[in-house]
C-alpha cells in the first residue's frame, strides 16, 4: 500500500489497478498514468490506464455478471441488503475516504466530509427501494390479462467527472444496482482514486464478480471506447456539454444505446430587493464559490435587482476577500485549489476575458501561491449578458453579478443561454417566487435557498443542460426497461 505525505497528514492511497471481475487487474497495455495532487502539483501514484481493450473484458465480465449466477437469481431485497453493507462500510471508512478525496480532488477536508454524509444517503436510499420497483396491471380490453414488468437495462457504462468523485460514484452505482443492472465505470483522470477504495469495500460487501468493475482512464481512448462499445446497452454520463454531445453521438452511430446526461450549467440566481438580503448575500456566495466554484449548478449568473444592487455587490466582495485559501487539510480552509493545471488556465482565462469586455473587476483575479492550482475568489460587477463570461461555464471561484430591473425582464434574461440546469431566487413575495419557479427553464429552482441536494429529490438538465434525470424515483426509471406482459384468458 502505496501512501503519500501531505502538509501534516498520511493519506493511505488503496489500489491502483483495474477492478474487473472482482479482481485487480492491470491494463492490457500495462501502461499507466499519474494523479496529481492539485495542492502541491506533485505526483500522488499512479495508476492503470485503461483503453478499448480494457473496456471490452470489463463488458465482458458485466455481461456474463448479468446473464448467469447469483446476481441475476438474487432477490431483489437482498440486492438491497448488499447496498446497505456498502454503505455501512464507506461510512466506516469516512475519515479515509475523505482524505483521499481531498489529496486527490483538492477540495476541502470538510467539503469532503459532506460529500460523504450525500454518499451513504445515496447508497441507503437506493438500498430501500431495490425490493420497491414494480410494474403494474392494466385493464385492456379484451379477456387479457396485462401486466408490466420493469426490468433492468442490462450492462451499463457510467463515466463521472472529477468535481465530486465519490458522489457521482454513488449517484450513477445506486440506482443501477438497486435496479438490478451490471456497471462498467470510468472515473474521470484527473481523480481515480477514491473510487477504486470504495471498489475494494464493493468487494467486502459481497457483490458478485462482475457486477461492478471500476476502470481508471482517458475520456478520448476509454472513454469513448465506452460509447462505441456495441454490447453496452445503456450509459450514464456527467460531464461537459461538448463530451455529451460525442456520447449521444456515439450511441447513435452504434448500438443506439440508452443514455441519460447530466451536463453543464450556467444558471441564474435572482435576488429582489424584497429578501431577506443576509440570506441572499450568503445564498449567492455559496451557491458559487462551493467546490471552488467547480459545481455543474453553480449559480455563477447573479441577478440583483436595481434597488439593492450596490449593497449586495460591497457585501458580497467583503465575504470574498476573507475567504480563506489554501491547503485543502488545514480546518480553516474554505478553498483548495482548482482540480489541475487546465482547468486553472480556463478558469484565468475566463477572468481575462471579463475584463477584456468592460466587467468590472472588484476583487480576486489572481492566482495564490508559487505552487498548485490555487485562484484568489473573484467577483465580477456590471456583467452584460452577451459577454463570454455571462453564457459560458467558468467551473471556477468567478462570479458575475448582473443589474435587472423588473421580473418579466429578468425570466427571459434568465432564459436566455443554452443551459437550462438549475436556478435560485430570492424573495418575501410568494408571487414573485412561483413566477420565476414557472417560468425558468431549469430542471432544479431553488427558492430562498440553493445547492440543496436529497437522494430522494430528482436532478438534472433542461436543453443542452442534458438529458435524463438522476436521483429520486425518477432516476430509477432511467436505469429499467418497461415490458409488458398480455396473456389471453
Ligand atoms: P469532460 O466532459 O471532458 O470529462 C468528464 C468525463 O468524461 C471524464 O471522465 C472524462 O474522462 C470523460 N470524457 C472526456 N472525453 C470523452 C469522450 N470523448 N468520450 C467519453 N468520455 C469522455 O470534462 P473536463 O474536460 O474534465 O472539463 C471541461 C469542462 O466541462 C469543465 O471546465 C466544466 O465546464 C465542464 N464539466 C462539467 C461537469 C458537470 O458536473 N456537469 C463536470 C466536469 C466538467
Ligand atoms: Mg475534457
Amino acid at each position: 500500500m502505496v501512501t503519500a505525505t501531505v502538509p501534516e497528514q498520511q493519506v493511505k492511497i488503496g489500489p491502483t489497478q483495474l477492478l474487473i471481475n472482482n479482481e485487480w487487474v492491470e491494463s492490457v497495455s500495462r501502461r499507466r498514468f499519474e494523479t496529481i495532487n492539485p495542492a502541491t502539483g506533485e505526483v500522488i501514484c499512479s495508476v492503470a490506464e485503461a483503453d478499448a481493450p480494457d473496456v471490452d473484458n470489463a463488458v465482458q465480465a458485466a455481461r456474463n455478471a448479468f446473464k448467469s449466477g447469483e446476481w441475476r437469481k438474487m432477490s431483489a431485497t437482498d440486492r438491497g441488503e448488499l447496498l446497505y453493507k456498502l454503505a455501512d462500510l464507506i461510512e466506516q471508512n469516512t475519515d479515509e475516504l475523505a482524505r483521499l478525496e481531498t489529496l486527490d480532488n483538492g477540495k476541502p477536508l470538510q467539503e469532503s466530509l459532506d460529500d460523504l454524509e450525500l454518499v451513504i444517503a445515496c447508497y441507503r436510499y437506493y438500498a430501500g427501494w431495490a425490493d420497491k420497483v414494480q410494474g403494474k396491471t392494466i385493464p385492456i380490453s379484451g379477456s387479457y390479462f396485462c401486466y408490466t414488468r420493469h426490468e433492468p437495462v442490462g450492462v451499463v457504462g457510467q463515466i463521472i467527472p472529477w468535481n465530486f468523485p465519490l458522489l457521482m460514484q454513488a449517484w450513477k452505482l445506486a440506482p443501477a444496482l438497486a435496479t438490478g443492472n451490471t456497471v462498467v465505470l470510468k472515473t474521470a483522470e484527473q481523480t481515480p482514486l477514491s473510487a477504486l477504495r470504495v471498489g475494494e469495500l464493493i468487494i467486502e460487501a459481497g457483490f458478485p464478480p462482475g457486477v461492478v468493475n471500476i476502470l481508471s482512464g482517458y475520456g478520448p481512448t476509454a472513454g469513448s471506447a465506452i460509447a462505441r462499445q456495441m454490447d453496452i446497452d445503456k450509459v450514464a454520463f456527467t460531464g461537459s456539454t461538448e463530451v455529451g454531445h460525442l456520447i449521444m453521438e456515439a450511441a447513435a452511430k452504434s448500438n443506439l444505446k440508452r443514455i441519460t446526461l447530466e451536463l453543464g450549467g450556467k444558471s441564474p440566481n435572482i435576488i429582489f430587493a424584497d429578501a431577506d438580503m443576509d440570506a441572499a448575500i450568503a445564498g449567492a456566495y455559496n451557491g458559487l464559490f462551493l467546490n471552488q466554484g467547480q459545481c455543474c449548478c453553480a449559480g455563477s449568473r447573479v441577478f440583483v435587482e436595481e434597488k439593492c444592487y450596490d449593497d449586495f455587490v460591497d457585501r458580497t466582495v467583503e465575504n470574498a476577500k476573507q475567504r480563506i485559501v489554501g491547503n485543502p487539510f488545514d480546518p480553516q480552509t474554505e478553498q483548495g485549489p482548482q482540480v489541475d493545471k487546465e482547468q486553472f488556465d480556463k478558469v484565468m482565462s475566463y477572468i481575462e476575458s471579463g475584463m477584456r469586455d468592460g466587467a468590472q473587476m472588484l476583487c480576486g483575479g489572481n492566482r495564490v501561491g508559487e505552487q498548485g492550482f490555487f485562484i484568489a475568489p473573484t467577483v465580477f460587477a456590471d456583467v452584460r449578458d452577451e459577454m463570454k463570461i455571462a453564457q459560458e461555464e467558468i467551473f471556477g471561484p468567478v462570479m458575475s453579478i448582473i443589474k435587472f430591473k423588473d421580473i418579466d425582464e429578468v425570466i427571459q434574461r434568465g432564459n436566455a443561454t443554452m443551459y437550462g440546469l438549475a436556478a435560485g431566487v430570492w424573495t418575501k413575495d410568494i408571487t414573485k417566487a412561483y413566477a420565476i419557479a414557472n417560468n425558468l427553464r431549469a430542471g432544479t429552482v431553488w427558492v430562498n435557498c440553493y445547492d440543496v441536494f436529497d437522494a430522494a429529490a430528482p436532478f438534472g438538465g433542461f436543453k443542452q443542460s442534458g438529458i435524463g434525470r438522476e436521483l429520486g424515483e425518477y432516476g430509477l426509471q432511467q436505469y429499467t426497461e418497461v415490458k409488458t406482459v398480455t396473456i389471453k384468458l
